[in-house]
């Protein structure tokens, strides 16, 4: 993450909206000599120029400064994309339904990656009437746990917030639901199909690896 805004962004910024240093420069009430400096590195932009540039480029001052610019094609598409943000300061969750630059505690937080449920976050999934009841064989103390379970279908999202020497587990009403995620604070977010999940996992979980091969590739073929 850039901590001012830099001249390769203006550029780029620049020749993507298809200005000329000299539109640019009108725009803001400069020279086009001074676009020209920024642009090579030989000055940077006076802060009171931040808002006329993001509004020039139509973007926010926070994607200006750190270089990530968002694109939302349809952010009302599919719930299924949906991203998690974690503040790894305080520990605050944001849930958003495509791309966002958002800031807390002074921290650009970036998306997080998902990734399927491993030997050391064994998830059992079990169907009691209209509900799923999911547990996470996970430690609960202040230092290691797990912070919140979401499940998502294509049109809503359920969380539900955990605390350490809680426990973890939640449950959720079963429409709909496509996916299960987990945060774990110190081994990030994890995700698992709630239909993979249910029942063979408590009895005998084939956690190995050939297994978690043909997840991945049945994920990648199946999205
Ligand atoms: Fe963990």
């Amino acid at each position: 993450m850039n901590q001012y805004v830099t001249g390769a962004v203006i550029k780029a910024l620049r020749e993507k909206n298809k200005m000329t240093q000299l539109q640019l420069s009108q725009k803001l009430g400069v020279s086009d000599k001074t676009i020209s400096k920024w642009e090579t590195g030989k000055g940077y932009p006076d802060i009171t120029l931040l808002e006329p540039i993001a509004e020039a480029f139509r973007i926010s001052v926070t994607e200006l400064i750190s270089g990530n610019t968002v694109h939302n094609a349809n952010v009302s598409a599919n719930m299924l994309r949906s991203k998690f943000y974690v503040c790894p300061i305080c520990g605050n969750v944001i849930h958003s339904m495509g791309e966002a630059a958002i800031n807390c505690h002074g921290i650009q937080l970036t998306p997080l990656e998902a990734e399927l449920t491993d030997e050391y976050h064994m998830t059992f999934i079990e169907r009691v009437e209209d509900e799923y009841y999911v547990r996470i064989d996970h430690n609960m103390t202040k230092e290691h746990y797990i912070s919140f379970v979401a499940a998502v279908s294509s049109d809503n999202m359920q969380m539900v917030k955990l605390y350490p020497e809680g426990s973890a587990e939640a449950r959720f009403k079963i429409r709909g639901v496509r996916r299960i995620f987990f945060y774990c604070n110190r081994d990030g977010l994890f995700v698992i199909d709630p239909v993979k999940g249910i029942d063979d996992k408590e009895s005998g979980y084939d956690g190995s690896k050939e297994r978690r091969e043909l997840e991945k590739a049945a994920d990648m073929l199946l999205g």
